[in-house]
């Protein structure tokens, strides 16, 4: 790990530059912001922000923030409508994030996203993250430098102390200016929504906005105001799962890990490894894509192969058991 005082001018550019270079390897660095410290990676390459879940011990796969350079970059990833406008040019760059409708196209992870048809995204304040998102011209998925379950870091010692053998860049810009976690707001299918409160007020956006915010989907606090269970549009196929599947039924599709060949894999209408070498970083940024592939096979089933729960797999096998429990019909 190599940590970069970004007061010093030399050891900024240096660090922008080794910054740019883990990224470029699919490495996670450490990004100094006005709210928080956050454990970025390339937003784009499904691999490396796998390498995010892991390094937080998240238990789950919440949805990540994508950070951009500019209003422009974002609307490459969303689609932003007149309240989102408003609310982008009167907040960014600051500690705002917008949820909006996920472009097609954007090349950001369906890991990142969850498999949401949404997309939270944000313009850092901080001048060396501005700088850095600037030249890396691609957005970057950070949720909050610390492990799963711990306070979020405001200092660069603290995401040492959390972090530190995870990260191979830590910018350090002194502490946090905010030092609070940002406010999110959803803008989708004409509804403003406040997801989290955070370092805007509720007040000063209703005012941006020139209007009120609707009802939130679901009650909500504490660090996981918005689990991506609640959300009404959350990615759950169509298909239902079979969990532990050994064998294969006719018609069915099948999810397979680690070259495993279950009995009457020729039956399956459709065939998906998510990591033929038993990689589970790689199996879990496969996973929200070879859902939806198998989903569009048409097959009623997706059965499961076995996945171990170590690592990234309880990850996984967390993300698979909502999705068994979300059919529309079952789901309220
Ligand atoms: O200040 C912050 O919020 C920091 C800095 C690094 O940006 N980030 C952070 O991220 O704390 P995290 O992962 O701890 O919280 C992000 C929140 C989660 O509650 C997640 O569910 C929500 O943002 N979120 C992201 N994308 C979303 C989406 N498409 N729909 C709903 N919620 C979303
Ligand atoms: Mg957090």
């Amino acid at each position: 790990m190599q940590l970069f005082k970004t007061d010093n001018a030399a050891q900024r550019e240096a660090g922008i530059a080794a910054a740019i270079a883990a990224l470029g390897r699919g490495r996670l660095v450490a990004i100094p912001t006005e709210t928080v410290y956050g454990l970025a990676a390339d937003a784009t390459n499904g691999r490396a922000v796998a390498g995010i879940y892991t390094a937080k011990g998240r238990p789950r796969f919440n949805p990540l923030i994508a950070h951009v350079a500019d209003l422009a970059e974002a609307r490459e990833h969303g689609d932003f409508d007149p309240t989102a406008l408003k609310l982008a040019e009167a907040f960014w760059p600051g500690p705002l994030t917008l949820v909006v409708p996920r472009r097609a196209g954007s090349g950001i992870s369906d890991l990142a996203t969850a498999g949401l048809d949404s997309v939270g995204l944000r313009v850092p304040a901080e001048p060396t993250t501005r700088a850095l998102l600037a030249r890396h011209g691609r957005p970057l998925a950070a949720p909050s430098a610390n492990r799963s379950g711990h306070v979020s870091p405001t200092r660069a010692g603290d995401v040492v102390a959390d972090l530190g053998a995870s990260v191979d860049v830590v910018l350090d810009a002194g502490p946090c200016r905010v030092g609070i976690e940002l406010t999110i707001v959803a803008c989708l299918d004409g509804h403003m929504r406040l997801l989290r409160p955070g370092g805007i007020a509720r007040g000063a956006i209703e005012a941006a906005a020139d209007r009120a915010f609707d009802a939130a989907p679901a009650p909500h606090g504490g660090e996981a105001p918005m689990a991506p269970g609640m959300l009404a549009s959350h990615y759950a196929p169509r298909a239902m799962l079979r969990l532990d599947a050994t064998v294969i039924a006719p018609g069915e599709a099948y999810l397979g890990f680690a070259g495993a060949r279950p009995e009457a894999i020729e039956k399956a209408r459709a065939v998906y490894d998510l990591s033929a070498r038993g990689d589970l970083a790689e199996a879990a940024a496969n996973l929200f894509h070879a859902l939806r592939l198998l989903d569009a096979s048409g097959a009623a089933t997706i059965a499961v192969a076995p996945i171990p729960a170590e690592g990234l797999g309880e990850a996984i096998l967390d993300r698979l058991g909502r999705a068994a429990a979300q059919r529309p019909d079952v789901a309220c």
